[in-house]
C-alpha cells in the first residue's frame, strides 16, 4: 500500500547521468513505500495533454548505464524561464495554475525537478507559487552555483579527452594546428578541464578574453621551436578581446541564443595570418550523448536518493548539492541567482599556465 505519490521530471538539455538520478529517486522512494510517476518531456508533461509514466524499480532496471533520459526532455516549450545570459523570464500564471491542477489532481506530494539553471529557475517559480519542488542540478556545463560539480560534466570531459587523443595523432602526422570547439555556454569548465587533460597547448575561455594575434604568435613560436603541432581547445562561449562571442541560429530553439562558430573563426584566422595548415572540429552533441562515466553514475545516484530524503524531511524549494566531498542541500534560489564561472586566477588556471598552456591573453 503506497503512502505517498511523488513525481520526477527531467528538463532542459539532456546529459549523461539523468537515468541514474531517476533510478536513485525510484529506489529511495520504494524504501518509503512511495509511488513515483515520471512526467515525460520535461515540465511540458504536466500540461494538457498530461503525459506521465508510473516508475517502479522494474521500470528503472538497467537504465543507469544509458545516456539521455528515459523520460524525454526539452529546452523549449511553455516553461522556458530563461531568455538569455542570466536573464530570467516570469512564467505565465495560467501555466503555473494548470501545472498545479495536474499535480493536485494526480495526488502528487512533491516534484523532483532535474535540470540546469533555467529549469531550476522554473522549479523555484513553481515553489514560490505553492508547488512543492526539489531541485537536482544537471548540466554538462558545470556552471550551476552552490554545487561544486554537476553530473554529466565528467562524461563530457571524457568525450573531449578521447576526441583530443584522436585528433592529436592526425594533427601530428600532418604537422597541423587543430582547433577543437567544445560546449559549455558562458562558462569555460569543459574547455579548461578537457583542454588540460587532453594536452591542449592553448585554451580559450569565456572568462579570459583572448587576443587572436597572441594566439597566432603562440602557434608561430611553437613552429619555430620545432613543435609543429598545436592543439587548441576553444569554448563555444570564448570571448574575443573586444568582448564579443560567436552565436549561431539553432532551429526551434526558444530562450537563450545558441553559441557556436568561434572554432571556425579561430582556425580560419590562424590559417590566414600564419599560413599554418589548420583544421577545426566542433564536438557538439557528442559531448552530451552516450553512457555516463562511473563518476556521473555515482553522483547521479547519490543526487536521486538525496532528493527523496529532502522530501521526507519536508525541505521543499531546496536543491541537492555536492560540496566538500558531501551530498548536501541549498535553497534553489541560491543556485539560480547567477552562473558559476571559472575564476581567471584559480589554481587550475595557474596550473595550466605553469605547464605552458596559453590562454591567448
Ligand atoms: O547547456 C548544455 C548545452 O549542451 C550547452 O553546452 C550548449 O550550448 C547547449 O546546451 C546546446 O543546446 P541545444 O541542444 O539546444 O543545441
Amino acid at each position: 500500500m503506497v503512502s505517498k505519490r511523488i513525481a520526477v521530471l527531467t528538463s532542459g538539455g539532456d546529459c549523461p547521468g539523468l537515468n541514474a538520478v531517476i533510478r536513485g529517486v525510484v529506489h529511495a522512494a520504494a524504501h518509503h513505500d512511495w509511488e513515483v510517476i515520471g512526467f515525460t518531456d520535461g515540465y511540458e508533461g504536466m500540461l494538457s495533454p498530461v503525459r506521465y509514466r508510473i516508475l517502479d524499480t522494474g521500470a528503472t532496471d538497467g537504465i543507469m548505464q544509458l545516456g539521455g533520459t528515459i523520460l524525454g526532455t526539452t529546452n523549449k516549450g511553455r516553461f522556458v524561464a530563461k531568455i538569455g545570459h542570466g536573464n530570467k523570464a516570469e512564467l505565465d500564471p495560467a501555466i503555473i495554475s494548470e501545472a498545479r491542477e495536474t499535480i493536485e489532481g494526480l495526488g502528487i506530494e512533491a516534484v523532483v525537478c532535474i535540470g540546469g539553471d533555467g529549469s531550476l529557475s522554473t522549479a523555484q517559480q513553481l515553489f514560490e507559487n505553492g508547488i512543492k519542488t526539489i531541485g537536482v542540478p544537471k548540466t554538462i556545463d558545470n556552471d550551476i552555483q552552490a554545487t561544486s560539480m554537476t553530473f554529466g560534466f565528467d562524461s563530457a570531459i571524457s568525450c573531449v579527452v578521447d576526441s583530443m587523443d584522436k585528433l592529436y595523432t592526425t594533427a601530428r602526422s600532418h604537422k597541423r594546428c587543430m582547433v577543437v570547439e567544445v560546449m559549455g555556454r558562458y562558462a569555460g569548465w569543459i574547455a579548461l578541464h578537457g583542454g588540460l587533460a587532453g594536452g591542449a597547448d592553448i585554451i580559450l575561455l569565456p572568462e579570459i578574453p583572448f587576443d587572436i594575434d597572441k594566439v597566432c604568435d603562440v602557434v608561430q613560436k611553437r613552429d619555430a621551436n620545432g613543435y609543429f603541432t598545436t592543439m587548441i581547445v576553444v569554448a563555444e562561449g570564448a570571448k574575443k578581446s573586444d568582448g564579443s562571442y560567436a552565436t549561431k541560429d539553432a532551429q526551434g530553439r526558444k530562450g537563450e541564443a545558441a553559441l557556436g562558430g568561434i572554432g571556425d573563426y579561430v582556425a580560419g584566422t590562424i590559417a590566414e595570418k600564419t599560413g599554418k595548415e589548420t583544421r577545426c572540429t566542433v564536438l557538439g552533441h557528442l559531448q552530451r550523448g552516450g553512457a555516463p562515466t562511473a563518476l556521473d553514475r555515482i553522483l547521479g545516484s547519490s543526487f536521486g536518493v538525496a532528493a527523496v530524503e529532502l522530501i521526507a524531511k519536508g525541505k521543499f524549494g531546496h536543491m541537492v548539492s555536492y560540496r566538500n566531498d558531501e551530498i548536501t542541500d541549498v535553497p534553489i534560489i541560491e543556485a539560480v541567482s547567477h552562473l558559476r564561472n571559472v575564476k581567471p586566477d584559480s589554481q587550475l588556471v595557474k596550473t595550466c599556465r605553469n605547464i605552458g598552456i596559453s590562454f591567448g591573453d
